[in-house]
């Protein structure tokens, strides 16, 4: 090829490149918006390259904590924390592996990397929730989905609220592959289960299932098997990028076709393409006297919108705007004292969801 052509497709892969990161920006920018509104600054650098985002971060529910040997295999990548609260006299913590990178707006809506950002206040506020309603989980089968890259309530759920078994799921591949480091460390890695999925995928699957007159696709087993592991201690600190999903199908076939008593969804209502299938992934995967706890901020209409589809499946939706005293009034405080604060981005609503009641004839 002569040096002028190659020079051509150069120049064309170039453009094509540029274009790419221009889109990337624009769809970042959407996705920004609804994660923490227009009137926060979000700075995309010069190059177009690295995203970040100044934003109301917590409520200080949990003491957090680096941790003197939290020190990873690669501490640019990521670092241990002490996440603990003393409740009635009682001590409660545990430690959560959070990922330092900085993302571009490229991998930031690869697929979906808002839960390798931080651990989002939503995910917080249902881990107090459950430290201050253990009875909840107790004896349960328990799945959080969307859990991002801590899964702290589920992890708080695992390690106090005494349940029969634990699930903790996001469709991120490095989020997942960090969970799998937190549950070996907090020593669960015997009743907690861990892998990636993807609601789309989840409830293609479901669909399949039940258009299917012989049953669901991947085989029904036994609920304490379900919730046993093999050996998937991973924590060497390698990053895919999150775009992987190659694991998203083999590990879909753990969850699939397998009931929970209790599932757990924090921050996961505002994408818009994927609410139908979260709504029918949580109604497959419940148990017909189970709930699911599902909290998140108003954002826009996005937490409406979920409700009313979740309404339209067949749930009974409460919405409680009130979950807990110490929560309410943070949310006070900061609604007087912060500026930062906004709760239509920064407020969890608790939504749970239970299961209409089927009447027998008669
Ligand atoms: C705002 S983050 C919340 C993460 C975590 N719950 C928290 O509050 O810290 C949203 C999470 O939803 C996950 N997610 C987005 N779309 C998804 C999909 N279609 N299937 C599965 N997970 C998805 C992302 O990977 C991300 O971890």
């Amino acid at each position: 090829m002569s040096e002028e052509k190659s020079n051509e497709i150069d120049e064309e892969k170039m453009t094509i490149a540029r274009k790419e990161n221009k889109t990337a920006q624009r769809r970042w920018r959407i996705l920004a918006k609804a994660l923490i509104g227009p009137q926060e600054p979000i700075s995309i650098d010069s190059t177009g390259d690295e995203v970040s985002v100044r934003r109301f971060t917590s409520f200080d529910l949990l003491r957090v904590g680096r941790m003197e040997n939290g020190i990873t295999e690669q501490p640019e990548f990521a670092s241990w924390y002490e996440y603990s609260t003393v409740l009635e006299n009682k001590l409660f913590t545990v430690q959560i592996r959070r990922l330092n990178k900085n993302f571009t707006a490229n991998e930031l809506i690869g697929f979906n990397n808002t839960g390798n950002i931080c651990v989002w206040p939503s995910e917080e506020c249902l881990a107090y929730y459950l430290l201050k309603n253990r009875q909840l989980c107790r004896n349960r089968r328990v799945l959080e989905l969307g859990g991002g890259m801590s899964c702290l309530a589920g992890v708080i759920a695992a390690k106090y609220c005494e349940p029969r078994g634990v699930a903790l799921t996001d469709g991120n591949v490095t989020s997942v592959n960090n969970v799998r480091c937190i549950v070996v460390r907090n020593g669960m890695a015997d009743f907690v289960e861990c892998g990636v999925v993807q609601w789309a995928k989840a409830a293609r699957a479901i669909r399949a299932a039940s258009r299917s007159l012989v049953g669901p696709v991947f085989p029904r087993s036994h609920p304490h098997n379900a919730l046993r592991v093999k050996n998937w201690n991973n924590c060497d600190g390698s990053d895919d990028g999150g775009v992987d999903d190659s694991g998203s199908g083999r590990d879909l076939g753990k969850f699939a076709g397998k009931l929970y008593d209790v599932i757990l969804c924090a921050d996961c209502l505002f994408f818009d393409e994927a609410r139908s299938d979260l709504v029918e992934t949580i109604y497959s995967w419940l148990t017909n006297d189970g709930v699911a706890l599902v909290m998140a901020p108003r954002r826009g209409s996005t937490f409406q919108k979920f409700a009313e589809a979740a309404i339209k499946r067949g749930f009974l939706a409460r919405q409680i705007d009130r979950y807990d005293g110490k929560i309410w009034s943070r949310h006070l405080e900061l609604l007087e004292h912060s500026q930062e604060y906004c709760p239509d981005l920064h407020y969890p609503i608790l939504l749970e969801l239970t299961k209409k009641k089927k009447t027998l004839p008669g």
